[in-house]
């Protein structure tokens, strides 16, 4: 089986693909620094702590396991931290990826799958958005994910070999649906999980960034995606690029939205708790309507979500809000 080093592994997205490569049978390196991953959300393969920025390390770990493959998901993602420190998104997201690839290059490994996000399209023009749509990123942690697109790209047409699958990720979320893993941020800003943290008293009450938006209720939509439905899509990148696929760049959404009202009152339909919610002023940085064109996907990987339905994915999240908070993770 193939040998799949994975950046971030014991983060939240990486760590599902993780459990998803080793119930696959996948031989598997986590290389992580733990600045905000798990050793306990590692369920397969070897763990080691080290930072992309430790050139040294990452060349011996490259040099003794010998990947046939990488997957990048190690990076900085909070975009409001983004604006106050672009310098830490730059270093993380830009000069860390470098390292990655000038080693890998060293090594001669040549497959490369790369977590990007929707952010690098800033504020679409058309909606769904297709993967067409130039890079128009409004903030800095969209600009560090445009920027290693743009690298990527020129890596492959340099004809050294170098190809890659780009996943534009929309707006991840849900938990393994076996409660081994789940979302597990110090500070969280997602909706859905500070809609959860409200409802277990966590928060005294939620806030409703802006309901003046261009949309049917007035509150920003978005494209929410299971993550086991992204693991899935990283598999299947993973045996194309395996089985001598080209470079690809492709949007990962379910292409339908939600609005911030609608996954409040699913969360309270699901956790059967009233919590208190409150509107407040628009979040900077937002834009109104955030869908994914998914046919490219859906058409050129054959990719079948299972789990597009915004219930279960919050059920799934709120069963491991509540596994997480017994085990005191
Ligand atoms: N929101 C609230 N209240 C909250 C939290 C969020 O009203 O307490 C709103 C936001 O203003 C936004 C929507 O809920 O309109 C979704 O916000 P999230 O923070 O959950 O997600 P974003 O759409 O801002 O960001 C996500 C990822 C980013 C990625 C982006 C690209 O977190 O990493 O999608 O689509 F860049």
């Amino acid at each position: 089986m193939a040998k799949i080093l994975v950046t971030g592994g014991a983060g939240y997205i990486g760590s599902h693909v993780v459990k998803l490569l080793g119930e696959k049978g996948y031989d598997i390196l986590t290389y992580d620094n733990l600045s905000t991953g798990h050793e306990w959300a590692v369920l397969y393969g070897k763990l080691i702590k080290a930072d992309l920025a430790d050139k040294e390390t990452l060349r011996k770990v490259f040099k003794e396991f010998k990947p046939d493959a990488v997957m990048h998901f190690a990076a900085s993602i909070v975009v409001p931290e983004s604006v106050r420190d672009p310098l830490k998104y730059y270093r993380n997201n830009v000069v860390n990826t470098l390292n990655l690839l000038e080693v890998m290059e060293e090594v001669g490994v040549k497959n490369f799958i790369f977590s990007s996000s929707a952010a690098v399209y800033g504020v679409p023009e058309k909606i769904p958005i297709p993967e067409t749509e130039p890079l128009n990123p409004i903030n800095p942690y969209g600009e560090t994910k445009a920027t290693v697109e743009r690298i990527l790209r020129n890596l492959t047409n340099s004809g050294n070999g170098f190809k890659y699958v780009s996943l534009r990720y929309f707006n991840v979320a849900g938990a393994d649906p076996e409660g081994k893993i789940g979302f597990a941020y110090p500070e969280p800003t997602h909706l859905i999980i500070r809609a959860l943290k409200t409802a277990k008293g966590e928060f005294e009450k939620l806030e409703i960034y802006g309901t003046d938006y261009p949309t049917p209720d007035g509150t920003c939509v978005r494209d929410y995606i299971h993550v086991m439905d992204i693991a899935e899509a990283h598999l299947i990148a993973l045996e194309y690029l395996l089985d001598g696929g080209e470079s690809e760049v492709l949007n990962c959404g379910y292409g339908r939205g939600f609005s911030v009202r609608e996954v409040i009152e699913t969360v309270k339909k699901v956790t059967g708790i009233n919590f208190k919610v409150v509107e407040a002023p628009r979040r900077p940085g937002d834009p109104a309507v955030l869908i994914a064109d998914n046919s490219k996907i859906k058409k050129k990987f054959s990719w079948k979500p299972k789990y597009d339905n915004l219930e279960f994915i919050i059920k799934t999240a709120w069963n491991w809000e509540c596994i997480k908070n017994r085990d005191n993770l």
